[in-house]
């Protein structure tokens, strides 16, 4: 009990170290304090990084730092952008930003992604930034906030953003590769689960966020019309339990007009051969992707929590989801929970999907790395689906391990029982990961400030 207790306020008084602090006022946390490695952009506060940090912020009475995060990060989203050819669409929100100092003056430097490895536009942030705001509202009561005239402007940039006629067909939204948690190119682009999932829980926000009246009821109109034709497509069409993939294997292909059946004309020869044997009889998930003759069926664990916490998968569905976690949990939490994605990419795959990225070899990093942060999110989904038992079991494991480790960044090896070859130690939303996760535990109520209700008003699912 000593010793729970110990690594508790060895957490919490580490998460207080990484606070930044602008003209006096906390206003977000660093990515990691790892003092033996150079700090490269880990020195930074990164925008999905912190929501971890905030959560435990907001469950533990202390709001202040996530409304100043909030305003601050507001504000970037309008600030002049000097980026020569790299210019970041408007509404765009920041990957990460830090203080910087002139003539004895703090201002806050963003980027956009110009300067991160590859360039590549952080996608997810501004969807991060309004499901943190509505965290903050439902904490602390201050709906003020939301209703501010320039929040409710910058609710309006986001669903310009992504709402705006695209060259496109399909509900979803499409994204260049490596735009989420997954920076780097892993064969990510076009559209991936975890864009789809933040999008359908930003979109329920801005629908419990913006004021009506004019301009906000053109955009709650539209809200409401992309919610419902997002959910159906998801909910049916990157589905697969057995039942599905079997019918996948015995699909016709090439078919035209409404008849098809095949509508996305995926060859059944695509299936690969791993899957066969890994599905379970009970339980299933949603696909990484799902394009013009094309479905990733690598399993992607941030996407299916987050559906599964935004309600945009039904009550079987989310289910099913926890069934698969539990009949395959060696290969999904092993040795720390949680698998970012299964299986790795290996071998010509490897060379040609991520471009031979060494930091991504097989079973590593993005490519199949086991990431405590997915803690809190693994321990929230299974708590909304009742499955208690399976989220006490997870905490041990990370419990036990993290603090021996320095808690790292991520793990490698296909149970992830070697600690990652690039990771960095001190990892902040590791830390407050495991916090998260603890207190959602202690104290099931926090649970409403991440989840959300299903939406009556959304097309029934038909599998
Ligand atoms: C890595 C991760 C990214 C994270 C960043 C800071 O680039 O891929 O998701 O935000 O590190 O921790």
């Amino acid at each position: 009990m000593l010793a729970e207790q110990e690594l508790v306020a060895e957490a919490r008084k580490l998460l207080e170290a990484a606070i930044i602090y602008y003209r006096g006022k906390p206003v977000g946390t660093v990515a990691a304090q790892d003092a033996e490695t150079e700090a490269l952009n880990y020195d930074q506060c990164f925008v999905r990084d912190f929501v971890s940090s905030a959560l435990v912020f907001l469950m533990e009475g202390k709001p202040d730092i996530v409304r100043n995060f909030l305003v601050e990060v507001l504000a970037l989203q309008r600030c002049d952008r000097h980026l020569d050819c790299f210019k970041p669409g408007q509404g765009l929100m920041p990957a990460s930003f830090k203080v910087a100092s002139k003539n004895g003056e703090e201002y806050l430097v963003a980027d956009f992604g110009e300067q991160a490895i590859a360039r590549v536009a952080p996608i997810d942030s501004c969807f991060w930034w309004l499901i943190l705001l509505r965290a903050y509202v439902k904490a602390t009561g201050d709906l003020a906030l939301a209703h501010q005239p320039d929040v409710q402007q910058g609710i309006r940039l986001i669903l310009d953003l992504c709402l705006e006629a695209q060259f496109d067909l399909f509900p979803t939204l499409l994204v260049p590769d490596g735009s989420f948690m997954i920076d780097r190119r892993m064969g990510v682009y076009g559209y991936p689960l975890e864009i789809q999932a933040l999008f359908y829980a930003a979109l329920r926000t801005a629908q419990e966020l913006l004021l009506s009246g004019d301009p906000g009821d053109a955009y709650l109109q539209a809200v409401e019309t992309r919610l419902g034709h997002l959910s159906y497509h998801i909910r049916n069409y990157y589905w697969l339990d057995f039942q599905r993939l079997n019918e996948i294997y015995r699909y016709q292909s090439e078919e035209f007009g409404e008849t098809a059946i095949n509508k996305f004309n995926l060859y059944p020869d695509a299936i690969p051969p791993w899957l066969t044997d890994w599905l379970p009889d009970r339980g299933g998930y949603l696909a990484g992707n799902l394009g013009s003759g094309w479905m990733d069926f690598r399993f992607f664990s941030l996407g299916n929590l987050l559906a599964i916490l935004a309600a945009l998968t039904d009550d079987q569905q989310s289910q099913r989801i926890m069934d698969l976690i539990e009949q395959r949990w060696q290969d999904l939490v092993g040795q720390m929970p949680l698998k970012i994605c299964f299986p790795a990419l290996e071998g010509q795959d490897w060379q040609t999907i991520t471009g031979c990225d060494p930091k991504n070899i097989p079973w590593s990093y993005h490519n199949g790395g086991n990431w405590p942060v997915l803690l809190w999110l693994l321990v929230a989904a299974e708590q909304k689906t009742g499955r208690t038992e399976l989220a006490h079991k997870a905490l041990q494991i990370a419990a036990h391990r993290l603090p021996l480790d320095q808690w790292p960044e991520y793990y490698d090896g296909r149970t992830g029982r070697l600690v990652g070859k690039a990771a960095r130690t001190y990892q902040t939303w590791t830390i407050a990961g495991f916090l998260v996760a603890r207190t959602l535990l202690e104290n099931p109520n926090h649970l409403a400030l991440l989840s959300f209700d299903a939406d009556p008003d959304v097309v029934a699912c038909t599998i």
